[in-house]
Parts: structure tokens; sequence; C-alpha cells
């Protein structure tokens, strides 16, 4: 697997010759410079919650794609209205085919509403599995005990939020990736906005000591799972 990181949680993962993009938003990232939107690949489009860090940029890129629209249910029928094709809207625990993978819409302690001010349903985030194995998204959410569910996927890797303030911190990260029992995690949601700012290297050490590879690819860098 190959997964290229866009900046704050938007992450894209190229397996079973597709491309998997998380939580799109480039053009509101002031460290994102450098990627260009129309450039982004992507067969499917998973978005995790409601919040404009998570999709702002989620409907030209479904629109030049022709990319299936995966999220919660209100989410999913908030983008049909804008006319994007392709959609499918889970729920928290449900899971569907898609494409080549089974993917599931799993818990997060967070919350959704969409930028207009409509509801965006509860937040989730992902796992996907596919013929290269299981992969995580947790978009942004708290610690939950609801994580150790997770560990029968034999989690590849995780992509967790460690930048506080909204979501976990570094501690509690460290703790969920021991819940779900995976050995490499990708950070997510840091650096991008001063309240999230956190020491990148005291993150890789601490996870370290817990014996967990805490990778923080560049903007726009493609790394191999
Ligand atoms: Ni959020
Ligand atoms: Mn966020």
């Amino acid at each position: 697997m190959k997964l290229t990181y866009y900046g704050h949680s938007c992450i894209g993962v190229n397996t079973s010759g597709h491309d998997v993009l998380f939580d799109p938003f480039v053009t509101g990232n002031p460290l994102a410079g450098g990627i260009v939107l129309d450039r982004i690949p992507a067969t499917e489009i998973l978005i995790t919650h409601g919040h404009g860090d998570h999709l702002q940029d989620a409907e030209p890129i479904a629109k030049r794609t022709g990319a299936v629209l995966v999220s919660n249910y209100e989410i999913a029928t908030w983008y049909e209205k804008k006319g994007v094709a392709k959609t499918v809207g889970l729920n928290i625990g449900g899971a569907a085919n898609v494409g080549p993978f089974r993917v599931k819409y799993t818990t997060a302690l967070h919350s959704s509403q969409l930028p207009d001010g409509s509801y965006g349903g509860n937040p989730g985030g992902f796992v996907v599995t596919g013929a290269e194995g299981s992969f995580h998204h947790a978009g942004d959410t708290a610690l939950t005990m609801d994580m150790q569910l997770l560990k029968p996927f034999n989690l590849r890797f995780a992509c967790l939020p460690i930048g506080d303030h909204f979501t976990m911190g570094i501690a509690d990260a460290i703790e969920a990736a021991l819940l779900m029992g995976v050995k490499t995690v990708v950070g997510i949601h840091y650096n991008t906005f001063p309240p999230i700012v956190i020491d990148t290297q005291a993150a890789i050490e601490a996870f370290a000591q817990a014996k967990i590879k805490l990778l923080l690819p560049g903007i726009g860098e493609t790394i191999e799972l």
C-alpha cells in the first residue's frame, strides 16, 4: 500500500489499484499550498464527519473523478443534494462493499455539524478492508474503549489524530493504538492551526517508548506501508 499525506487529516491510500481518499481539506489548509487539488486522485472519498476541515474540498474532487463518496447517512444525503452522483450513507457499526473494499463506519467521540449548519449525523472513523489487509482512519475522536473492538482487524496501520485540543493528544493516541493492537500509526490533525501545534519529535519518542512507530510524512509525501 502507498499512503500520500495531503496535510491535516487528508490521506490518500493506493491499494488494489484504487485511490481511497480520506477527509479532503487542502485549499483551506495554510500548510498545504504545494498541493494541487485538481491532481489528487480518488476512486472512493471517505468523509469521517461534517466539519469543514474534513470535507471542504470533497465536492469538486467527487465531481471531477466520479469517485464514490462514503460517509454517514446525513452527510451522504447532503452531497447527493449537491449533485454528487455516487454516495454511500452508513451509520455507526455498519459496513458496505465499496469497489473492491469492505468499508466499516466506526465509533468516534466528537461532533459533526455541517458547514451550512445542517445536522451532520454522528462522527465516525473507517476501517477499510481489501486484498492487502485492513487499515483505519479515526477521523476526529477522543480516546474511547470502543477502539479495542478494532483489534480483530489486525490493522496494518491506523491514522490517528494527535494534535490535542479538538481530539486526542499524543498520550491518548498511544493508548488508542495499544487498544487497537496497531504497531504503525500515521499522525493526523496536528500543526495545521495554532491550538493543535505539537512537538513532533517528542511525539515520535513517546510512541517509540510504547513500541509503536509514529510516522509523520511531509505534506505531499508518499510512503510505502
Ligand atoms: Ni472535527
Ligand atoms: Mn477536525
